[in-house]
């Protein structure tokens, strides 16, 4: 049987003169696309919009060009493209589950992205569970909790453990989680997951994590940090084929009435129904995303050896970017606990004078630069970092992004401020 998975031949690792084995660094694929600009010429793209969605790596898309031939039901046919794509689709699922470091009991569900991972987790959360937030979240992880305790964004990291560790405290007795951001979708700014997960467990709670920014930036391991749910996005993995991931502790999901009621979900129907007693089984009823599944896999399978090369290059890219910034008067950037703040390659500012819609079209439309603009589905995060109820311009790298992007960027908002 063919293996689906496997590293494209025409991504193979190169050996250096000293003998030493590196991998190729990872490509994606539309670096450089033409885009018109007013003048009527055509430059190449510079993508600063990878926080809301990064590119296609070209080893996703090699993966999924390899598995279309192949392509069949899942979990449902006796032939044999139906066993490829099955086994594909359930080795898809031990891939994520190495990546992210899960324990080999956990349950890994593939969803439609963090959204929906989030929600299945509210929907599975037992009844009265109590839930803690900051209201820094992202509105995936703070909207879905039909009740929880938002905490204000705090002042610093070791208030966000304080304020964590008193909020579950006064919960009443019963099942507690608390949600929390790995990196700001909004400053880049890492949290002390580690740390918190502590906090979360001597508190008898949970804690479930929003990975969405952090897993295109950095490793995780929810074993060693003690994570109990983790929920992330294919489309910011350079997986844009519209799967994502809830992974974490089963017995709650198992426990669950399944998400979406239907086939796949149940084990037995007649009078009455018997649902799948596994989470997988049992939260992804109808034919699964195979192809977002499998897209996933491969961009983890790309990642993981490359994260030492990955992360020093776009260290050096947010140094020249923020550096840059920091050097033009009229632009603020926006920070929670300030400019030292460990961070991935995520960015937001304003400019004095201008409204973040008009820098963004300005950015596009004469320079070919894409940012995003508004409040970056974080409204009450963004409007305490600004203090008022006004948007933010964003910019966000990846692997693609190269230094005349960000040179090109930070020429075009020197001559935008200097109107
Ligand atoms: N969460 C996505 C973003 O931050 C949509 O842009």
């Amino acid at each position: 049987m063919p293996t689906l998975l496997a590293r494209s031949p025409i991504t193979p690792a190169v050996t250096r003169p000293e003998g030493v084995r590196v991998r190729p660094f990872p490509r994606v694929i539309g670096a450089d696309v033409p885009v018109p600009v007013r003048d009527g010429r055509h430059v190449p793209y510079a993508n600063f919009d990878y926080a809301a969605s990064a590119p296609c790596l070209e080893a996703v898309h090699e993966a999924v060009t390899r598995a279309l031939p192949y392509y069949s039901s899942v979990h449902r046919g006796a032939g044999y493209a139906s066993q490829v794509t099955t086994s594909a689709y359930e080795d898809a699922r031990e891939t994520v589950r190495s990546f992210l470091g899960a324990w080999r009991r956990s349950a890994v569900v593939f969803t439609r992205n963090t959204t929906d991972a989030m929600n299945l987790l509210a929907h599975a959360v037992p009844a009265g569970t109590s839930v803690v937030v900051f209201e820094s979240e992202h509105h995936a992880s703070l909207l879905p909790w039909k009740r929880a305790v938002r905490l204000p964004a705090p002042a610093t990291p070791a208030e966000a453990l304080s304020a964590a560790d008193r909020a579950l405290r006064s919960c009443p007795i019963g099942s507690r989680l608390l949600v929390v951001t790995a990196a700001s979708n909004v400053t880049g700014e890492l949290w002390p997951i580690e740390e918190l997960a502590h906090v979360a467990h001597r508190n008898g709670a949970r804690i479930a994590v929003d990975a969405a920014q952090l897993v295109p930036h950095r490793p995780l391991d929810m074993t060693a940090l003690g994570l109990d749910y983790v929920a992330f996005s294919g489309h910011k993995l350079y997986a844009p084929f519209g799967a994502g991931v809830l992974a974490g502790r089963a017995d709650w999901l198992r426990a669950a009435e399944p998400y979406l009621k239907g086939g796949g979900a149940s084990a037995s129907v007649g009078e009455t129904t018997r649902w799948a007693p596994s989470a997988e089984q049992r939260h992804e009823a109808g034919s699964p995303n195979v192809l977002g599944a499998l897209a996933l896999a491969a961009a983890c399978e790309t990642l993981s050896p490359a994260w030492d090369d990955l992360a020093a290059r776009e260290e050096e890219l947010v140094e020249r970017l923020r550096s840059g910034l920091a050097a033009l008067p009229r632009v603020r950037e926006l920070t929670l606990w300030g400019e030292r703040a460990p961070r991935v390659g995520i960015v937001s500012f304003t400019v004095d004078g201008w409204n973040a819609r008009d820098v963004a079209l300005t950015l596009s439309e004469e320079h070919g630069i894409g940012v995003r603009d508004g409040k970056f589905c974080a409204h009450p995060f963004v409007r305490h970092l600004l203090g008022e109820d006004r948007s933010a311009v964003r910019a966000s790298i990846g692997i693609g992004t190269d230094e005349e992007h960000i040179d090109r960027l930070l020429t075009a908002l020197a001559a935008l401020t200097a109107r």
